[in-house]
């Protein structure tokens, strides 16, 4: 079904937040994923120093980047995930830089960060939501700047259930979850064109906990001499 609604953006952190709220909520987001532990190596390599986690959730990556020596920011639309991240910042003690805020508008300067993640974030909207999420990612990212994410894949069992809201964008008003709100899925050849000019590193599209939860995990390069998404 598709619907003539173009409006649909990024509401799901409403979900979030009261996700967020209760400890059974916060206890499958509280442990780092390898596939970000993985990546260290590569960010000391490349003499990376300040560092955004992008819609950090509850801060497990962002508390964990902060502990391998990185200059540590970190983001999201929920109140609750901002507090919580405070919070697991204090008990690791650890700084962190952490601002309430969407993912279309970020409240950083041009070319401030050599590294960001964003992983199980910017696909939460349709395409032109996904396409303003990466725009603002190229812009803060300085260039030659690497960046990790996650995005839906369009092998993931969700994709095309529901309202199609918009290409490759869907919302099930029956879930019980945030899909309720509008997520973006794309194949590989979609995946790399919405990164352009970025260069696409590596890619895997990996199976999540539940049965059918293809995620894409990506590793993307800003060209070099800048000239990120406009
Ligand atoms: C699936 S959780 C992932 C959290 C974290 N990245 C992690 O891996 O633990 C998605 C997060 O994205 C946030 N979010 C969703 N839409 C957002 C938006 N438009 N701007 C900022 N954050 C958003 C939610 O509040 C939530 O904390």
């Amino acid at each position: 079904m598709t619907s003539s609604d173009s409006s649909h953006s990024t509401t799901a952190h409403r979900h979030w937040d009261e996700i967020w709220k209760t400890t059974g909520g916060r206890a499958d987001w509280s442990t780092v994923d390898p596939w970000v532990a993985d990546t260290i190596d590569l960010l000391r390599k490349r003499k990376v120093r300040d560092v955004l986690d992008l819609a950090c959730g509850i801060g497990r990556h962002a508390v964990f980047l902060a502990r391998s020596g990185f200059v540590c920011w970190a983001i999201d639309a929920s109140d609750t995930a901002i507090d919580q991240s405070r919070a697991a910042a204090e008990e690791a003690g650890v700084d962190l830089d952490l601002r309430i805020g969407p993912m279309n508008r970020l409240p950083y300067p041009d070319d401030h960060f050599d590294y960001v993640l964003a992983y199980n974030a910017i696909y939460h909207g349709d395409r032109n939501a996904v396409r303003s999420h990466v725009r603002e990612i190229h812009r803060v990212l300085r260039p030659g700047g690497l960046y990790q994410l996650t995005m839906l894949s369009r092998r993931n069992h969700h994709h095309g259930r529901g309202i199609e809201v918009g290409p490759g964008a869907f919302v099930q008003p029956e879930a019980t979850d945030d899909k309720v709100h509008p997520h973006f899925y794309c194949d590989a050849a979609e995946m790399i064109a919405i990164h352009e000019p970025a260069a696409l590193v590596r890619a895997h599209d990996e199976e999540h906990v539940a049965p059918g939860s293809f995620h894409w995990h990506c590793l993307f390069e800003l060209p070099k001499g800048g000239g990120g998404l406009k």
